[in-house]
């Protein structure tokens, strides 16, 4: 069977794993899917990343989800409070700040799960 690879790295070696589940407006969905097309990939050089994949619901109405593999949580945590995690959400951070300055409703709406591994 192929191995998944993410940043070069076997995902399989994953131990920790981090979902952020995304609700997009329907009139969001194209910035939405440009800004993941050309990510910062400010992540990618972070120690314990082991990769992500930007996944995109089949049924309408479900939420994309970014799933992204760490060999650790507190390689993960480091992320989150990084300048990396700044940079990699910018447009994003700009955009919803853009549409509550304008008095409009979120562009998106986003929550996180965090994972052990219990099965390969
Ligand atoms: C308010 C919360 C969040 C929102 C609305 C959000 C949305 C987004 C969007 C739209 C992007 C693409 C940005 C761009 O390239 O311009 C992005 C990047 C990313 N997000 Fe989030 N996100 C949030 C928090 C999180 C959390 C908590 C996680 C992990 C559990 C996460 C995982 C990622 C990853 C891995 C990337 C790629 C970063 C990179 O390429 O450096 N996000 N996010």
């Amino acid at each position: 069977m192929e191995e998944l690879q993410g940043s070069g790295q076997a995902l399989a070696a994953a131990r920790f794993v981090a979902v952020n589940s995304i609700h997009c407006e329907p009139e969001y969905v194209g910035r939405f899917e440009e800004l993941f097309s050309s990510r910062a990939r400010a992540i990618d050089d972070m120690e314990g990343f082991l990769g992500v994949r930007v996944l995109k619901p089949t049924r309408e109405g479900e939420p994309y989800l970014v799933v992204s593999f760490w060999t650790d949580g507190s390689a993960f945590e480091r992320w989150v409070g990084s300048e990396a995690f700044r940079r990699g959400h910018q447009r994003a951070f700009a955009d919803l700040e853009e549409a509550k300055a304008r008095g409009e409703r979120p562009p998106m709406h986003s929550s996180f799960s965090t994972y052990t591994v219990l099965a390969d």
